[in-house]
């Protein structure tokens, strides 16, 4: 029996459940071309960043020379905000030209505001859907969890009001009830959560004693929590779950897919052991389905979730005591 990969993610039918996630390699037509030919199921495009236009924008205004006038200035960071959403409208039309796979664009953003009529724009241009990178932080001690909240769902009820295409939320999982928190984002409009977003992590060189950045390449990084709050969710949300953070091997793979992901994510693998690991993973599925008779992925998705096993306990346990009690 052939193992048919196709799999359902927010309404659109993708060749398979593997989607190269959004990094330096998914922001050319072909690298795309590739992973596509790989077998990728979907591509979400490198994100456009809202530090990117504003630094543009700075970068424009002081050739300009003005910094007095804020017409000017104003013109400016209009006229470079265009430029940076006009490339990237350029690279989803191309896409759309050249590959078959569902396009979906990505915003990183954090706060509300003209990023509601970019993402109009990238359906215009053609995307398939729009993944929204929102990762919110506070440090700020009269800031509560409510309002932080609140922040997320008016941004994404900003988004979603004039989008016709499906809109995915990537996250953290810093939120003190964290399916209570994701209700509210599916209830704003959320059609997919995607768990977990990578985030910036700071370091400290001791030597030189200054702040750096963590190392960012770690193969295996975040898989088990991915996997935890998946199969919360399956359970909990009436939406699509896209798992992100870890998966090496068709095995990874198949762990989120029992634990209810419609659809899994890569990134770091493809730096670290090229877009070649596409096929691997995707031969490692195959090959699993084939060791136990499954044919398709609708046969076995879900099957550990929280919702279908017996002891869904084992998901939420936190406290190591009793089963490290051995280990020296
Ligand atoms: C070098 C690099 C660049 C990334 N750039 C983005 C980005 O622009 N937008 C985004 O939403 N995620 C970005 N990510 C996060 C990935 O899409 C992915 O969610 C995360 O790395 C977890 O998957 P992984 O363990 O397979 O890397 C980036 C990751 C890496 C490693």
């Amino acid at each position: 029996m052939s193992a048919d990969l196709t799999c359902k993610y927010m309404g659109m039918t993708l060749p398979s459940p593997l989607i190269a996630g959004s990094c330096a390699f998914t922001q050319s037509v072909e690298h795309i071309l590739e992973m596509e030919k790989a077998g990728a199921g979907a591509v979400v495009l490198k994100s456009i960043f809202e530090e990117q236009i504003s630094n543009e924008a700075y970068q424009s205004m002081e050739s300009a020379g003005d910094y007095g006038d804020t017409r000017a200035i104003d013109y400016v960071r209009q006229y470079t905000e265009m430029a940076a959403y006009e490339k990237y409208n350029q690279l989803i039309r191309e896409l759309k030209k050249n590959v078959r796979i569902p396009v979906i664009a990505s915003i990183h953003c954090h706060r509300d505001g003209d990023w509601a009529d970019f993402a109009q724009r990238v359906q215009e241009a053609g995307a398939d859907a729009l993944e929204l990178n929102l990762n919110l932080m506070s440090a700020d001690p009269k800031m509560t969890g409510e309002e932080l909240e609140k922040q997320y769902v008016e941004i994404i009820r900003h988004i979603k009001k004039n989008l016709r295409i499906p809109l995915a939320v990537k996250t953290n999982r810093y939120f003190t009830s964290f399916v209570n928190s994701m209700l509210k984002l599916r209830k704003a409009g959320a059609d997919a959560l995607v768990l977990f977003q990578r985030m910036y992590e700071p370091d400290i060189d001791v030597e030189q004693m200054k702040i750096t950045a963590a190392k960012v390449l770690k193969e295996g990084d975040g898989f088990n929590e991915a996997l935890r709050w998946v199969s919360i969710m399956d359970g909990n949300i009436d939406c699509s779950l896209s798992a992100t953070s870890g998966v090496v091997t068709g095995e990874d793979a198949v762990k989120l897919l029992l634990a209810g992901a419609d659809t899994f994510q890569i990134a770091t693998v493809l730096y670290t052991r090229g877009i070649q690991q596409i096929s691997v993973i995707l031969d490692g599925i195959r090959d699993w389905m084939g060791r136990h008779g499954y044919g398709s992925i609708g046969d076995f998705q879900g099957k550990l979730s929280m919702r279908c096993i017996d002891n869904p306990e084992v998901y939420m346990r936190m406290q190591f005591m009793k089963y490290f009690a051995g280990i020296e």
